[in-house]
């Protein structure tokens, strides 16, 4: 079987940006920005961007590339027994991230429909979490599917099963060749709107008046690194498969720095407008920026709607924020599926088109959990679980196998001969020592917070019985798929740089 390709290098990084955009820059960097300092914040997340985020980007694409493989395939074809690492990596962001991420573009959906009118009345607050959820009382008291959620759920996965069955080109770049100009559009339309509003000056003086003394702060820290983690779309399994479908000759290097600094630079620029407009609020309600906003969720789909409700002409612009998040949500999940349709194409040679109708519907019951009246604390316990263990192990393990079991020199020159910037031994040095070591700091310390205290006040037993168990679970299935045998050749061919 042919492998698929992108059409152009054009055609892939506007992929890579579309799965590196996502949910994730819009309300939760603005968030993390809001309550960690304003632009004192940039200080830890441009190191992390730096220091971590960059080079393990430009390793996930380097050795999708070279090996030619997905995950699994390009994991097994550098050490057989490490094959597990790739499955996992594909099967809990497929079967875990992947379900609720829907569930939050369907809220998204939902809230962009109810813009027109403004539709959550005049206190968003209940509206939000009595109305809409009608969260229940614990994670136990699952209560009934919620209709408008479900609905919308049914329909963004028949969006992104509709984009994936089309195929590498016809189907994710030919969708990211409108969903990105598209975006990029809305937000400037959103920004320079936001900007005019009374008390954007405010707003912005809060986002960028930086102050130091919160970042001395570990957590902080913490927290800046595993949101470059999230928002790079990395240990995903996205960006090897991504890198995968290029031609040989591909400048690999450039396209790491490209989607890094416009994934950054959209959160700083959709920073802005959500800034301002909190700054329009505090004005127009007499209170300080820092005191307008209290939970992270609640900034999109709480504070965001009580400011569009005094805002002229504030349904055209809630109706633009949320496609804004739409948008930008559907471009990443249709990643995540190809993520693992990509391993499992590779590794049983399954036809595409059944295959990931398959996966949608497996995926759509899946995410239905996640609809209920304890919706909510469901999607926090496994997005708590899975992003700090699965996607920082599944980090630590790549640093360990590509920089320690691969000839890391290799794969350097590999990237060099291909590339028009350079990769110095700085790069070797931060996969090999500095990366899983400033992980591995990141993950004792969440361990130790885990045992000491249990997250979010949750019962011991619900996070055992749902977040601890999702990642056994699909650690568990990973094993399961590792040992079944090849029904392709693909293991057998070399990487680019042997052959
Ligand atoms: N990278 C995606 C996001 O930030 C998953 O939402």
């Amino acid at each position: 079987m042919e492998r698929e390709r992108w059409k152009s290098q054009l055609g892939f990084l506007l992929a890579a940006v579309g799965s590196a955009i996502g949910l994730g820059n819009i309300w939760r960097f603005s968030y993390m920005a809001y309550s960690y300092g304003g632009g004192a914040f940039l200080i830890p997340y441009l190191t992390a961007l730096f220091t971590a985020g960059i080079p393990l980007l430009i390793l996930e694409f380097g050795v999708g590339h070279e090996r030619i493989g997905s995950a699994p395939l390009a994991y097994a074809k550098i050490r057989k027994n490490w094959e597990w690492l790739g499955w996992w990596a594909v099967t809990f962001v497929m079967f875990g991230i992947e379900l609720y991420y829907v569930v939050i573009i369907g809220w998204c959906v939902n809230f962009f429909l109810l813009s027109f009118n403004l539709g959550w009345g005049n206190d968003p607050n209940t509206f939000f979490f009595k109305e809409f959820l009608q969260l229940s009382g614990t994670p136990a008291e699952v209560g009934m599917i919620r209709t408008p959620i479900f609905l919308a759920v049914a329909a963004v996965w028949f969006a992104n099963w509709a984009i994936v069955y089309r195929g590498v080109a016809g189907g994710i770049e030919a969708a990211n060749r409108i969903f990105m100009p598209l975006l990029f559009l809305l937000t400037l339309v959103m920004v320079g709107w936001a900007l005019t509003l009374d008390g954007a000056r405010e707003g912005l003086a809060a986002y960028l008046k930086p102050d130091f003394s919160k970042i001395s702060k570990p957590k902080v820290w913490i927290d800046a690194y595993s949101q470059i983690f999230f928002t790079l779309s990395l240990g995903f399994g996205i960006m090897i498969a991504y890198a995968s479908y290029l031609p040989r000759k591909a400048d690999i290097v450039r396209n790491s720095f490209l989607t890094a600094f416009i994934n950054s630079g959209y959160s700083l620029v959709a920073g802005t407008a959500v800034f301002a407009v909190l700054g329009f609020m505090a004005k127009s309600e007499g209170k300080a920026v820092a005191d307008v906003v209290s939970q992270s969720i609640g900034l999109a789909f709480v504070a965001y709607p009580k400011a569009l409700s005094i805002m002229p002409a504030g349904n055209l612009f809630g109706a633009i924020f949320f496609l804004c998040l739409v948008v930008a949500g559907i471009s990443s999940s249709v990643s995540i599926i190809e993520a693992f349709t990509a391993a499992m194409i590779d590794k049983f040679g399954l036809p595409r088109k059944p295959f990931i109708t398959v996966v949608a519907i497996i995926g759509f019951c899946g995410s239905v959990i996640f609809t209920t009246e304890a919706g909510l604390y469901w999607l926090d316990i496994v997005d708590h679980f899975l992003t700090h263990y699965g996607l920082v192990v599944v980090g630590i393990a790549e640093c360990v196998l590509v920089g320690w079991f691969f000839r890391l020199d290799v794969l350097r020159r590999h990237l060099n001969r291909i590339s028009s910037l350079q990769l110095g031994p700085w790069w070797n040095f931060c996969i090999r020592y500095f990366v899983p070591l400033v992980l591995g700091v990141i993950l004792a310390g969440d361990l130790y917070n885990e045992v000491t205290k249990a997250y979010g006040d949750y019962s011991w037993t619900a996070l055992i019985l749902i977040g601890r168990d999702w990642v056994l679970l699909t650690l568990i299935a990973a094993f399961f798929i590792a040992s079944r045998p090849w029904r392709t050749n693909h293991l057998a061919t070399k990487g680019r740089a042997e052959s």
